[in-house]
Parts: C-alpha cells; structure tokens; sequence
C-alpha cells in the first residue's frame, strides 16, 4: 500500500498533525484508542492550554528551538478550534484552560479534525520494521493480527516520551531516531512526585500549603503537598523538572512575606497565646505540629524574643531538604530530554538529514511546566509539521 505520510503514534501531537497533513495520511497507534493521555489529563478534564504560554514555560537543550511552532500556531489558535467544535472551557488557575465536560471531547475532536482532512487511523497496530531508500520509507505493520507494508513519502515521529509505561508509553520514537543517525539527549522523569528514603511526611499525607519552592535554578509558587513517599503536588511537580539527584530544594512555607510582622503583632495583642496556636493560624495545624520538634516550637507568644520570632520564620521561610529520588516514570506527566533537536527544522520539524522524516510532542527534546503547556507544545509542533507535509 502506498501512501504519502505514516504517523507512528495516535496521540495529542500525532492526530494533530494528521488533521492538518491532508488525504493519504495514515495514523498507528499500538494502543486500543487513541488519544488515552488526553482522556486521563486534568482530571478527565484535560487542561488543553495556557492562556500565557510563552517560550520561558518550556526547558530544552535548545532554548530556542520551540519558539517557531509557538508562535506559528499559538493557544489562541487552539482556544479557536476549541471553541468551534462547541466545546466548553474555562480557566481553573494561572491560566490553565480546562474543559467543563469530559476531555474525550478534545479526542472526538481531533477525530473529526482527522476525518476532514482524510486521515486513515489503525488502532492495534504496532510496527515490525522500517526501511528507507533514500526517497521512501517502508514499515511492516502488523494490524490486529495481519501484517501489511506500506511505503511513504513522509514518517511522522510522534510517540511520545517514556512517562507512565502502563499506559504503553515506548521509546519507539528515540530508536527509530537513532536509526537514522538522529541523537537523543538524556531522558529523565519530569513533572513528577519526589521522595525520601524515610517515611518522614507519612503522617502528613494529605496535607497541603501554599508555598514557593526554588532551588539555584529557578521558583514556583504553588501548592506543596504531602504524601506517604515524600511530596508532590503542583509546586513539587514543577521543580521536579529542574532538580538533579543529589540536589536540595528550599521550601518557603510563608510566601507572602508577612509572617514576622504579624507574629509580632499578635504577640503585642495576645501575648499569651501559644505559639503553635498562632502559626495554625497561618499553615496546617498538621505541618507546625510536625516541624515543632525540628524548630523547637514551645511557649507563648510573649515568650519569643523578635530575635526567635526572626528565627522561626526564617525556618519556615528557608525549610531546606534533600529528595532521595523521584517516583520516576511510573508517575511523571512528561519525560524530559528526547530526540535532540539540533538534527531537524524548527520550521517544519523535519529532519536536516533525513527528508521526509519528522519528529512532534515529547518525543522531541522540548518539555513544558505543569498546566496546560504540554499539549500547546504537541498542538503546536503537530500543527507544524502536518501542514509542511
Ligand atoms: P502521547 O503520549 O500523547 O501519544 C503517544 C502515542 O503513541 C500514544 O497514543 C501511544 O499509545 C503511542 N505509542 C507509543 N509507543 C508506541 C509504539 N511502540 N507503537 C505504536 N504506538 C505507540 N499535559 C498538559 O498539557 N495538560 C494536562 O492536563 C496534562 N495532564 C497529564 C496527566 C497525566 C497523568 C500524564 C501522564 C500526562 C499529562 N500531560 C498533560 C502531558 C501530556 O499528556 C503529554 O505531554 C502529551 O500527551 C504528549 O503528546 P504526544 O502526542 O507527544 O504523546
């Protein structure tokens, strides 16, 4: 069978850019359905964009690799197509758009995307082997239990990281990449809880607090949250894809920086009141009863010189701790590093070597916080591609 472009992989980038790369287009997928990170994203709510997505959201060898597809095709544009199809949205927090419904309705889209523009899905389908001549691509498919050949012009690498195996995320991308002489930057588990060799926050599991979290690198304001391993939550999650094993990370469990003065006025006001007392007010009662033996928490309020209140915020504020590890890729959202992307256009997203041969998503060494950026960066890279093709 002959067609003009084999994308491998049924996911956000890949149907995005068989809706845009016209008839002759065939899509696999080695999984029952497609699209299956989209359906569990957000909650079953999948958060499609970013209202502020710009090229700072998104880590990369190249820093600047990902700023063509973005600003080619921008969450306005997908926000557009959202809109079009009737799907309803709305934004959660820090510009994160999420559909009201389901998130199948991003998938149903993107299918009716795909069958507009004359795209071939085959689901169940993985592929044995690929060839080229130079000019054509050749792969042995097997499709539920038949194997078929087909050659193409074009070959669409668009299988994604190695986040969340369960879910048959491969590496099939990066091999065949390296196949044709493509290198690929070191992998890593992203956007991922991270733990303690000890149990240490077990007691706390469930809590959470509005915090900033930093290490030399860089900061996020979010929410930290504790858990049987260690912590998680959406500031974790985002620091997580800037820390190294080894590293320590600094939590600051008093943000807004008033902590010391309104310590010391309540002293003025309620001297007699303790002070665990007076710091639940401020963050979970659970948190200051689990950091009162490690700051030495005792006495009233009256009792604290300004020279221990000074103390005691600058524990909160400068809580300084060393992960062991992380829950690797059985729960990260993303995979850091992939396809290195000095090997292809950022125009086209087509290799400079190999024609015909593209590479979308994360698969591709460009990773997006937490929030929506992700998916811009699949929409965007798969929109690139598709209508170079
Ligand atoms: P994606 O993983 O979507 O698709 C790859 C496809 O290739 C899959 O359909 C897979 O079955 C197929 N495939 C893999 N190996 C194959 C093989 N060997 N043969 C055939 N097919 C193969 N992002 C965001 O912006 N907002 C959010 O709300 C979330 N939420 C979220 C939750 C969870 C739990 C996870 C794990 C991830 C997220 N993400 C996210 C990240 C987001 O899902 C991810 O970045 C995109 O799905 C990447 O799109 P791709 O198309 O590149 O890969």
């Amino acid at each position: 069978m002959q067609i003009t472009t084999l994308i491998l992989g049924a996911g956000a980038a890949g149907m995005m850019c068989a809706a845009h790369a016209g008839p002759g287009t065939l899509v696999i997928d080695h999984a029952k359905r497609p699209g299956e990170k989209i359906r569990i994203s957000g909650g079953g709510r999948c958060n499609f964009t970013n209202l502020y997505t710009e090229p700072a959201n998104f880590l990369g060898a190249n820093r600047h690799f990902h700023k063509s597809a973005l600003s080619r095709y921008t969450q306005w544009d997908f926000i557009d197509l959202v809109a079009r199809h009737g799907i309803a949205y709305h934004e959660k927090t820090l510009g994160q758009l999420f559909c009201d419904g389901k998130s199948t309705q991003i998938i149903e889209m993107l299918r009716m995307e795909m069958t507009q523009s004359g795209a071939d899905l085959w689901l169940d389908c993985t592929l044995a082997d690929l060839g080229h001549d130079g000019s054509h691509f050749t792969a042995t498919l097997d499709h539920a239990g038949t194997r078929k050949t087909v050659t193409a012009q074009n070959i669409v690498l668009a299988t994604g990281g190695k986040s969340i195996p369960k879910m048959g995320a491969t590496g099939l991308a990066y091999d065949i990449a390296q196949q044709f002489g493509h290198t690929v930057t070191e992998t890593r588990p992203a956007l991922v809880p991270l733990t303690f060799s000890d149990q240490r926050f077990a007691p706390l599991s469930g809590t959470s607090a509005p915090a900033r979290v930093s290490n030399t690198r860089t900061a996020f304001d979010e929410a930290v949250l504790f858990t049987h391993r260690g912590l998680s939550g959406p500031a974790i999650l985002q620091i997580s894809s800037y820390w190294r094993e080894g590293e320590e990370i600094e939590i600051d469990l008093a943000p807004d920086g008033h902590l010391l003065e309104a310590l010391k006025t309540q002293r003025q006001a309620q001297g007699r009141r303790n002070l665990t007392t007076e710091l639940a007010k401020h963050l979970p009662a659970k948190l200051i009863e689990h950091l009162a033996q490690e700051i030495d928490l005792k006495g009233n309020l009256a009792d604290q010189s300004d020279a221990r209140l000074t103390d005691v915020t600058g524990h909160l504020r400068h809580w300084r701790l060393k992960p062991t590890g992380s829950e690797g890729y059985r729960t990260a959202e993303v995979t850091l590093g992939g396809i290195d992307t000095d090997g292809f256009s950022s125009k086209t997203m087509m290799s400079k070597s190999i024609p015909g041969l593209y590479a979308i998503g994360e698969a591709v060494d460009v990773t997006g916080w937490l929030g929506g950026y992700n998916f811009q960066w699949a929409w965007s890279s798969g929109w690139v591609a598709g209508t170079a093709i």
